[in-house]
């Protein structure tokens, strides 16, 4: 037994080996695809672009039946999770080549397209999302791939990144594989997954809302085999909010989007997305309760970002006074950003690039980083959801985080040259030379 187990581990693994160590020329994907090299994981994650079918163990062209008897004993767990699905339960079940192909070796791994086939409206949804700019589920991939650091850094640290972002090229993300269950896509957890974390705490926002909190309480009495709509559920989900009655199009409501820049929330556009939103409320509340709450909404953003941007302010003044140690100058750019090469800048706030703030700067830019993209999110996405407690609770931590900074500033603008002797982390050592070397 311990020996067929041994095998089998040995059997699934098989191409990934020979393909780490059997194929050097292997590229990445989107704008950087020359600069990087694929880890195995990825093969999952981008599936349409990077899978490579195994063609050593099993040769040969099966039909369905062929293919459970089996995979009933090589993968029985998937086998099982199958049978269980709509796709067997179905009058003609969609069988495993419906979605792998016949020729085992040349087995595919399905992205949206081939799910659209047979599910054309919900692609269609999804895509439409293109429409509406980032962030969306359907442009998540190239937002990710196309990132300087994610290019600069060695795969294996920014191997999380896919994790989330390969929601755009699969649909097994909600309603994961072999069940395929909208049931599962319902509940919140099959959302925050991805959606939690500093910089999106959408996970922490809603289970602390009114609302997470009666899911807590009574989400498992709920029927969840009922669709998303009007009547169905006493009170509303991540997807009954931000996928109402199934529309699979998360971008067409986001007014304030992901949080990281300021926007007018009265023009035109945005005043369309704010009626879709209420008409959401309206499935349960009378319409002034949406109507108070956007406002409140608006209020918070504005607040929050006339405090940001003094201490933006703050950081470009010490950035003239050449204030900012180490500066640009005194540390690596990312390599394969030439621009910063030849004009070194410390890049501060969300339109001289946020790539700059993730690592690789100043402490006082940290900080800033910190405010903005951490606090800040917070204290939104807390408003966003009706948790307002824990959106104080941020807004506090963005209060002495800026009392931190002005303290900083002071002291940067207060000091004599001393601290020039310091040798930052980062200049030298087997990490940055191998971060510099590799990636
Ligand atoms: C004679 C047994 C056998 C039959 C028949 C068979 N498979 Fe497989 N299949 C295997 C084994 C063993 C593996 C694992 C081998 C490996 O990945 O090295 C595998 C792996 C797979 C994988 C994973 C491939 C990857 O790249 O990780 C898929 C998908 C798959 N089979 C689908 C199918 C489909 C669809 C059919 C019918 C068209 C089928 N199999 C028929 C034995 C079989
Ligand atoms: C409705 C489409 C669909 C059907 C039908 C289907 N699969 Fe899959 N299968 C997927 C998806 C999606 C993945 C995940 C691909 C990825 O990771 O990008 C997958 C992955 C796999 C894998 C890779 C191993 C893993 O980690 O899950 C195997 C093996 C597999 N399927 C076997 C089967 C077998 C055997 C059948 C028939 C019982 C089957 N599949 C039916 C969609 C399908
Ligand atoms: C060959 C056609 C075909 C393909 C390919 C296909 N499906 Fe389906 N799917 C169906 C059919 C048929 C049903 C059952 C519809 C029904 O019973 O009303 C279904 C049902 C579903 C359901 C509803 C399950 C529920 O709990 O009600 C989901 C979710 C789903 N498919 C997702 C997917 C995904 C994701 C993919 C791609 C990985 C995919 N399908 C690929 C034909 C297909
Ligand atoms: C596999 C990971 C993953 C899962 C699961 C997931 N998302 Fe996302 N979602 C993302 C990523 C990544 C982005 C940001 C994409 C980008 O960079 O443009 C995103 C963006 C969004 C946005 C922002 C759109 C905007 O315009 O600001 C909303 C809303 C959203 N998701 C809702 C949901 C809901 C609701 C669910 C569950 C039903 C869900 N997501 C499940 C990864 C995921
Ligand atoms: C835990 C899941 C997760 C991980 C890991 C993750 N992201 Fe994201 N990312 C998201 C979600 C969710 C959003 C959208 C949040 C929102 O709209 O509120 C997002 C947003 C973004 C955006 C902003 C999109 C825009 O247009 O404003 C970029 C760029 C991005 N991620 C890149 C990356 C990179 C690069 C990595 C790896 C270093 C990474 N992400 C890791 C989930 C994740
Ligand atoms: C962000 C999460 C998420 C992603 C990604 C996702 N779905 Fe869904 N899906 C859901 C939710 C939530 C439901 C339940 C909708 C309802 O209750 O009305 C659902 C239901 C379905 C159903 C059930 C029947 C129906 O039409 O309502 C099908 C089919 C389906 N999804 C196909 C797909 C396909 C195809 C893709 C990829 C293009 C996909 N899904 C990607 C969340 C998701
Ligand atoms: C009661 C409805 C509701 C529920 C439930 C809900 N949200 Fe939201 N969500 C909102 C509103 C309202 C906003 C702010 C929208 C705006 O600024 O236009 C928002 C903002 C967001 C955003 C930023 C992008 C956008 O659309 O503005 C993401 C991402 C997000 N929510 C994810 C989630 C996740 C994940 C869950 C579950 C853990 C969840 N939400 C639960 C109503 C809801
Ligand atoms: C599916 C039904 C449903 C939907 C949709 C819904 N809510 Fe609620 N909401 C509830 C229920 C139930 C409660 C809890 C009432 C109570 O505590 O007595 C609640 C409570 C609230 C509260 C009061 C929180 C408190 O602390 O007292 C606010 C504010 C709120 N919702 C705003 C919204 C907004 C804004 C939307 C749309 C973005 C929305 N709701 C969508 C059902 C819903």
């Amino acid at each position: 037994m311990r020996i067929a187990g041994t095998l089998l581990v040995v059997a699934l693994l098989w191409p990934w080996l020979a393909w780490a160590g059997l194929d050097p020329d292997a590229k990445g994907v989107g704008e950087n695809a020359d600069l990087w090299r694929p880890d195995p994981m990825h093969e999952y994650w981008d599936p349409g672009n990077l899978h490579r079918p195994e063609t050593e163990r099993v040769k040969g062209l099966f039909q369905g039946e062929a293919c459970l008897e089996c995979h009933r004993v090589v993968t029985p767990g998937i086998v099982k999770e199958w049978r269980t699905s709509r796709h067997a339960l179905t009058k003609e079940p969609v069988l495993c080549p419906a979605c792998h192909g016949e020729d085992h070796q040349k087995l595919s791994f399905p992205g949206p397209q081939t799910c659209g086939n047979c599910h054309p409206k919900r692609l269609a949804q999804m895509e439409e999302e293109k429409h509406y700019g980032f962030p969306s589920h359907a442009l998540a991939m190239e937002r990710a791939v196309d990132s300087k650091h994610f290019a600069d850094k060695p795969k294996a640290e920014v191997a999380a990144c896919l994790q989330c972002h390969s929601v755009a090229s699969k649909c097994d993300s909600c309603h994961t594989r072999h069940r395929f269950d909208a049931a599962e896509a319902r509940r919140p957890e099959a959302c925050i997954t991805c959606h939690s974390g500093p910089p999106h705490p959408d996970d922490e926002a809603f289970f602390a809302s009114a609302h997470g909190q009666l899911y807590r309480q009574e989400g498992k009495r709920w029927d969840w085999s009922k669709p998303l709509a009007k009547g169905n559920y006493p009170a509303p989900t991540c997807a009954y909010c931000h996928m109402k009655d199934g529309n699979h199009q998360v971008a067409d409501k986001a007014v304030w989007k992901f949080g990281i820049r300021e926007i007018n929330p009265q023009s035109a556009e945005n005043l369309i997305k704010r009626k879709r939103w209420q008409v959401t409320c309206a499935d349960c509340h009378p319409p002034e309760v949406g109507m108070e709450f956007f406002k409140k909404l608006d209020a918070e953003r504005t607040q929050s970002w006339r405090q940001l941007y003094a201490v933006e302010r703050l950081l470009k003044n010490l950035r003239s006074d050449g204030l900012l140690s180490p500066s640009a100058k005194e540390r690596p750019p990312y390599p394969i950003d030439w621009l910063a090469k030849l004009f070194p800048k410390e890049r501060i706030g969300f339109y001289e690039g946020q790539a700059s703030a993730f690592y690789n700067v100043s402490a006082i830019e940290r900080d800033y980083f910190e405010l903005w993209y951490f606090f800040n999110l917070g204290a939104y996405k807390g408003m966003a959801h009706g948790a307002k407690e824990l959106s104080e609770q941020f807004h506090e931590r963005m209060g002495v985080q800026v009392e931190a900074i002005r303290n900083e500033a002071e002291r940067l603008r207060g000091q004599t040259g001393a601290k020039k002797d310091l040798k930052p982390l980062w200049m030298e050592g087997d990490y940055t030379k191998f971060n510099l070397d590799y990636n």
